[in-house]
């Protein structure tokens, strides 16, 4: 895998799933690793054992994308730990998955708070930061924007918007040396989709008949992918938004 030496990495929504694969595979590279979390404090501590373990760097903080004071204070604990943060993966997300006619004003506001505003609260913390002079930010979208699928009205919108916020940061962030990428899973097994009746579901089957490498996804599937795009082996990408599904499409 490539090197992430001497980068501080926040994961958000790393106490599980696809975030706790990334925070691993971000510290296996050299990353200083902030495992953030909302409620799974546990969750957070064993993606921290787990790294440290094995002779890692990583700490967890709770804090909720969502709020301005929150994000601040993840990323003044990140500085006090391990100094300027050059590695930043908007991971955390909620799947809303509901007819057309059930989503709620409720629904909305949690889902766009922690998707997308989440996103540019954490992106604007990063850079406000004015002692960086490279950086890297991946946000985790998903295969859903390309394959749209029935019921995920909401959560595609979220994401598509992720998608747009991507390539424009890109623009504005470029000179500054701060790339801003995108990737876009395909459904994976993760304890989020486990609550949701994913795995063994009749949906489960479609996917997998319809993905060209036949299978469902890891959280191990995306860590070499978000390391690369960390590192500075990939200082030429920026703007991009990556499909990572297996060539479901
Ligand atoms: N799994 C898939 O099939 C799939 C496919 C495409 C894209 N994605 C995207 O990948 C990301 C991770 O999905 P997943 O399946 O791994 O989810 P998951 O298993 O449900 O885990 C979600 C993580 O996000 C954290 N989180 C949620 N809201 C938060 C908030 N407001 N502030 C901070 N952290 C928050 C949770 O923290 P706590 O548990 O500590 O509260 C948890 O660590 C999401 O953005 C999702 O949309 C997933």
């Amino acid at each position: 895998m490539s090197s992430n030496n001497a980068r501080t990495a926040i994961v958000t929504g790393a106490s599980k799933g696809l975030g706790a694969g990334v925070a691993k595979a971000l510290a296996e590279t050299g990353a200083a690793v902030v495992v953030n979390y909302r409620g799974d404090a546990a969750g957070a501590e064993r993606v921290v054992a787990d790294i440290t373990g094995k002779g890692g760097r990583a700490i967890a903080v709770q804090a909720d994308v969502a709020g301005r004071d929150d994000v601040r204070r993840l990323f003044d604990r990140a500085r006090e730990a391990y100094g300027p943060v050059d590695v930043l993966v908007n991971n955390a997300g909620v799947a809303t998955f509901t007819p057309l006619s059930g989503i709620t004003e409720e629904q909305f506001q949690r889902t766009m708070a922690t998707n997308l505003l989440g996103t540019i609260l954490s992106t604007q913390a990063l850079a406000a930061q004015d002692d960086i002079d490279s950086a890297s930010i991946i946000n985790v979208s998903t295969a859903g924007t390309v394959t749209h699928p029935a019921y995920a009205a909401l959560y595609v919108a979220s994401k598509s918007a992720v998608n747009a916020f991507t390539v424009v940061a890109a623009k504005e962030l470029g000179p500054r040396g701060i790339r801003v990428n995108a990737i876009m899973p395909g459904p994976s097994d993760t304890e989020g989709t486990r609550t949701m009746g994913y795995a063994g579901s009749e949906q489960q089957g479609q996917d997998i008949a319809a993905t060209p490498l036949g299978r469902t996804g890891t959280p191990d599937d995306y860590g070499p992918l978000v390391a690369f795009l960390a590192s500075e082996d990939a200082r030429w990408i920026t703007g991009d938004v990556i499909l990572a599904s297996g060539g479901l499409r």
